[in-house]
C-alpha cells in the first residue's frame, strides 16, 4: 500500500474541552479485554446503558460488530489482531474527541497492541478493564460453540486454545465476571469514573 504524502494536521474548530464541557462530563475510553466469552460485551453493554440512562454521551465498538464492516478484510493471525486493535485504537481516539464515553469489547490478546493503543492518549484517557474469567469457565459458558469447534479443530487460532492471551500487568480496574454480578461490576465501574471526576 502506498502512503499519502502531502497531507496537513488541521485543528478543529470546536476543541474537546469544548466539547466536555458542553457535555458536561469527561471523555475516555473503556477498553475491555478478556477471553472470548469472558463477558467483555455484557458488562461493556450494561455499562453503556447505565451511562445512556443518566444522558453521558456514550458509545459501543464491539468485536464481532466490527468486523462485520469497519474490519472485515482482517481474520484472526497476529498480524491482523494487531491491525484489528490499531484501527480501533484510531477509532476510539475520535469517540474520546468528540466527548464521548467509549467502550470497546474486543478480546486485544497482546500486551504491545493493547500498550500502543494506551500511547494514542493522554493520562487518565485510557482505562483498561480487564475481564479476569478462568478459560474453564469461559469454555463451560461457551455462548457461541466456538470453544467447541476449536477443539474439534474446526477453528484455528482460537485465543486459549492455539492462540495466546497476555493477561494485562497493570490494569485500571480487574473485574472477576465469574466472582461478581452485571449490576456489582457496573458499580466498579461507575465507581471508578466518579473517583476520577470522570462522570
Ligand atoms: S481480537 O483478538 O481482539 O482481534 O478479536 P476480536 O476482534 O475481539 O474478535 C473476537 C470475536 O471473534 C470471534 N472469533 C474468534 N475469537 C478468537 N479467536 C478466534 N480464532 C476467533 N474466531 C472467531 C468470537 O466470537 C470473538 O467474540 P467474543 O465476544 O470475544 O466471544
Amino acid at each position: 500500500m502506498k502512503k499519502a504524502t502531502n497531507i496537513t494536521w488541521h485543528e478543529t474548530a470546536i476543541t474537546k474541552g469544548e466539547r466536555r464541557a458542553q457535555n458536561g462530563h469527561g471523555s475516555c475510553v473503556l477498553w475491555f479485554t478478556g477471553l472470548s466469552g469472558s463477558g467483555k460485551s455484557t458488562i461493556a453493554n450494561a455499562f453503556s446503558s447505565y451511562l445512556y440512562e443518566q444522558g453521558i454521551s456514550e458509545y459501543v465498538l464491539d468485536g464481532d460488530n466490527i468486523r462485520h464492516g469497519l474490519n472485515k478484510d482482517l481474520g484472526f493471525s497476529d498480524e491482523d489482531r494487531a491491525e484489528n486493535i490499531r484501527r480501533i485504537g484510531e477509532v476510539a481516539k475520535l469517540f474520546v474527541d468528540s466527548g464521548t464515553i467509549v467502550t470497546t469489547a474486543f478480546i486485544s490478546p497482546f500486551r504491545s497492541d493493547r500498550n500502543q493503543v494506551r500511547s494514542l492518549f493522554d493520562e487518565g484517557e485510557f482505562v483498561e478493564i480487564f475481564v479476569d474469567c478462568p478459560i474453564d469457565e469461559c469454555e463451560r459458558r461457551d455462548p457461541k460453540h466456538l470453544y467447541a469447534k476449536a477443539r474439534r479443530g474446526e477453528i484455528k487460532d482460537f485465543t486459549g486454545i492455539d492462540s495466546p492471551y497476555e493477561n494485562p500487568l497493570e490494569p485500571e480496574l480487574t473485574i472477576q465476571s465469574h466472582k461478581v454480578t452485571i449490576e456489582e461490576a457496573v458499580k466498579e465501574i461507575a465507581d471508578y469514573l466518579v473517583s476520577k471526576n470522570m462522570i
